[in-house]
């Protein structure tokens, strides 16, 4: 069995790597991908073990890690909060302790980011996380891996976010601050950003505006995603009702960039936060993006356990 000898590093929040440590992912999740389309077979995992936890549901992520970590040729764990100890109030940090002594990396999709901390705190092993209530840091290294492939550097270029200022809104900010873009942002006045949670560095890549039609005018890039995220359905009803001028339809997309894409991370909604003709329609690269989490968590779990390759 090969010794992976690289310092213990967490991806917790998008901005846990650096611009120049992006740089080399990008160019490694399109080097990875291209040896699964060509069945090159490629294991620097083997041997080694994913843990998987989910306190929530998931159809991409878990596939994505699954199938990522066998073709690398590791073994992936799936473990959930009603089939373990941790749905039995079994602290956080005493999982965290013994799962990271039977396994190389795990990836967690959970509920609040403190837990995620408190979990990373206490692992001898890199920690991934795969949603919070705060970030989805692996969703948008996909869609920006995915914009890259499709339309070259999203650096210098607007991505107009219209919709909920939740997980994946907060991770895109992080994105723009380190990845030099602009960021649009337009959601219902009683549904905004917490500009406390944005730092000073980040609201320079930030606008803010009330009209979703003009968040979307001169954009290279539109997204949104569900207007009620897990863990929020109680307030399903209120936001229905709330967000409804925010749908990304073709009025909106018509002030875009003409070469615009459209995206979002799934699952979606037709009719509430995107129109069918968007969504299904010709600017639409939602199964790129989708397809596209496979590549980049295995270049992320490649450089978290090996290091650089090139
Ligand atoms: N986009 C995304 O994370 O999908 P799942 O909830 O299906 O994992
Ligand atoms: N914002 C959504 C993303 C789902 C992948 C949620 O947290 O439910």
């Amino acid at each position: 069995m090969t010794q992976l000898k690289v310092p213990l590093r967490h991806y917790l929040q998008f901005s846990d790597l650096s611009t120049e440590e992006y740089a080399y992912i990008l160019n490694r999740s399109k080097i990875l991908k291209d040896k699964f389309k060509a069945y090159e077979t490629w294991h620097p995992l083997h041997d080694r073990t994913l843990a998987m936890i989910f306190e929530k549901h998931s159809t991409r992520t878990r596939l994505s890690f699954e199938a990522g970590m066998f073709q690398l040729g590791g073994h992936a764990v799936y473990l959930n909060t009603r089939d373990t100890q941790l749905g039995r109030g079994e602290p956080v940090e005493d999982a965290a302790q013994v799962i990271s002594r039977m396994t190389d990396i795990i990836m967690i999709r959970t509920f609040g980011q403190e837990i995620l901390d408190r979990f990373a705190a206490n692992s001898r092993v890199p920690v991934i996380n795969g949603l919070t209530n705060e970030f989805h840091p692996c969703q948008v290294l996909a869609d920006i891996f995915t914009f890259h492939e499709l339309r070259g550097s999203i650096t210098g270029k607007t991505v107009t976010w219209v919709g909920d200022a939740n997980n994946m809104a907060y991770t895109w900010l992080q994105a723009a601050h380190i990845l030099n873009f602009q960021f649009h942002f337009s959601g219902p006045v009683a549904y905004p950003l917490d500009m406390s949670r944005v730092s000073p560095d980040q609201q320079k890549h930030l606008q803010l505006f009330l009209d979703p039609r003009e968040a979307c005018r001169g954009a290279h890039l539109v997204t949104t995603d569900v207007w009620t995220s897990m863990g929020y359905e109680k307030e399903n009803q209120e936001r229905l009702a709330a967000f409804k001028e925010w749908i990304v339809d073709e009025d909106k997309m018509a002030v875009a960039q003409s070469d615009a894409v459209f995206m979002h991370c799934l699952p979606a909604h037709r009719g509430e936060e995107v129109s069918s003709g968007v969504i299904d329609g010709p600017q639409s690269v939602v199964w790129e993006e989708a397809e596209n989490r496979l590549h980049v968590q295995k270049a992320l779990m490649e450089f978290l356990l090996c290091g650089k390759f090139n």
